[in-house]
């Protein structure tokens, strides 16, 4: 048990996938595993284990941003070991390249958060694990989602003053989206010798201020959670 989680060591599968919504943890419980059992309420930051196809997971929500996100992800790897971790979550496209409802799978997370001056310093760059990586993408094409495999920016501010321009180049240098979590799960994910994606429908474009209306926000959720947890199966079977 930790300040922040009330589980038993061993109540998570090895297995969890990473909502920034309590809520939305709960509805991937409730709607996607088998025998779901909650282990965590601690500030109604909800987790919950259950069954997937045969599969032991979990689903543990991380708040928003990634001051939150790193407590929850790391006492996950380093008190109950959890080896595979899958972010679930939004992104605001920064490039007209991505439109909204594709799907996002960060191969690498920019961030302007300034964490890993303490982890890694050299301005790490923290990556996503193949594998994983792997099997989404390779998934994520078969079922004929529009499916980019880019870098995104972790920013630590939602209400950027200046839109799409305060991101300046980077969509030029291949960052074709801001989320708030996976650097942060990257990095972490790393130093606790772990495997992490991050997988994200896009919700909004900052550039041309497009957004995903309520009926398509639900279709796309549900196919993303599927992706996440089928490409995990994927790694079991391997
Ligand atoms: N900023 C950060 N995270 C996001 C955004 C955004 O504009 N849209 C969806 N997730």
């Amino acid at each position: 048990m930790t300040p922040h989680n009330e589980a038993e060591k061993g109540d998570y599968a090895k297995t969890v996938l990473l909502p920034g919504d309590p809520l939305r943890a709960k509805w991937i419980a409730e709607n996607f595993f088998e025998d779901a059992r909650q282990v965590n309420g601690v500030r109604n930051c909800l987790g919950f284990t259950g069954k997937w196809k045969g599969m032991d997971v979990s689903v543990q929500a991380t708040g928003m941003g990634q001051a939150s996100a790193a407590i929850y992800i790391h006492e996950l790897l380093d008190v109950y070991e959890v080896k595979n971790l899958i972010r679930v979550g939004t992104a605001g496209g920064l490039s007209e390249k991505v439109k909204v409802r594709d799907i996002i799978i960060a191969l690498s997370a920019a961030t302007d958060s300034s964490m890993n001056d303490c982890f890694a310093p050299y301005h790490y760059a923290p990556f996503a694990d193949y594998d994983l990586l792997e099997a989404a993408v390779s998934l994520s094409k078969s079922r004929g989602y529009k499916t980019h495999v880019a870098s995104v920016v972790s920013s630590d501010i939602f209400y950027v003053p200046n839109g799409a321009k305060s991101y300046g180049d980077l969509p030029k240098h291949g960052v074709l989206a801001v989320e708030m979590e996976a650097a942060a799960l990257y990095t972490l994910a790393a130093r606790f010798d772990a495997k992490a994606l991050a997988i994200c429908t896009m919700s909004d474009c900052l550039v041309t201020g497009a957004h995903i209306d309520a009926s398509q926000r639900q279709t796309s959720l549900k196919d993303m959670v599927e992706l996440a947890l089928d490409s995990a199966l994927k790694l079991e079977e391997k």
